[in-house]
């Protein structure tokens, strides 16, 4: 497979098979996501990677959260606005979704709420003193992650619904208090069967948000 090939084969699972993913798998995963550029190679990338027990424990943490409707507290601010163009984006993604998956589409939150019923979440984290830069090198670092998991024909997803509650991911894996924990790539072997995963999101056409200028 060549780079084009795994960027286009590339999209969000949403439902996962249990079976774990091979601790070697993971660890060529990560050490590929690591090779992101980064600002002056400050390798901002923090990252705790949860399987088995440990991740159940936290799962069962975030049912908690929801069963007694504790709000939300990200460690990064919700976004406080929208553009019209995203929030038509937005949309389209419910509407595709709902179009394309049936009855799974009505499982979009329950999935999002069990965490996929992913085998593996990797959390990444930076310092709090970082800038919004870092930022930037985070999401390389969590792309590279994500092409490397179709690499090795894996699954990913990233998702803010796995760091709704970081008070519950600190207690588990003892993130120290000086990071902050950015987002969440959900990873594992993907369940064909799962109509959810038969959604391919689409993109606005190619000129309406590049502009060459000869
Ligand atoms: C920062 C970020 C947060 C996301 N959060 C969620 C989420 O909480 N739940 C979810 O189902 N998908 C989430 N996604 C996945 C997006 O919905 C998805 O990337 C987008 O619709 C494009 O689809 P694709 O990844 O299949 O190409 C998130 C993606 C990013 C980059």
């Amino acid at each position: 497979m060549n780079v084009i090939e795994a960027i286009n084969e590339r999209r969000s699972t949403r439902a996962f098979l249990p079976d774990p993913v091979e601790r070697d798998k993971l660890t060529a995963i990560l050490e590929a996501a690591a090779r992101a550029p980064s600002w002056a190679n400050s390798q901002p990338w923090e990252v705790f990677v949860a399987t088995g027990a440990t991740l159940e424990r936290i799962k069962a943490g975030y049912l908690e959260k929801y069963a007694s409707k504790t709000p939300p507290a990200t460690d990064m601010p919700m976004p406080p606005a929208w553009t019209q163009a995203a929030k038509d984006r937005r949309q389209g993604l419910s509407d595709g979704m709902a179009r394309v998956c049936g009855e799974a589409a009505k499982r979009f939150g329950a999935l999002n709420r069990e965490m996929f019923n992913a085998p593996a979440v990797v959390f990444v984290c930076m310092d709090k003193v970082l800038s919004h830069w870092s930022l930037y090198d985070i999401g390389a670092y969590a792309q590279n992650l994500m092409l490397a998991a179709v690499e090795n024909g894996l699954g990913a997803i990233p998702a803010i619904t796995l760091v709704l509650y970081p008070d519950v991911l600190r207690r588990e894996m003892r993130i120290p208090d000086n990071l902050k924990v950015t987002i969440g790539i959900a990873i594992g072997h993907i369940d064909k069967a799962h109509r959810i995963n038969d959604f391919s999101s689409e993109r606005v056409p190619f000129d309406e948000a590049t502009h060459f200028f000869d």
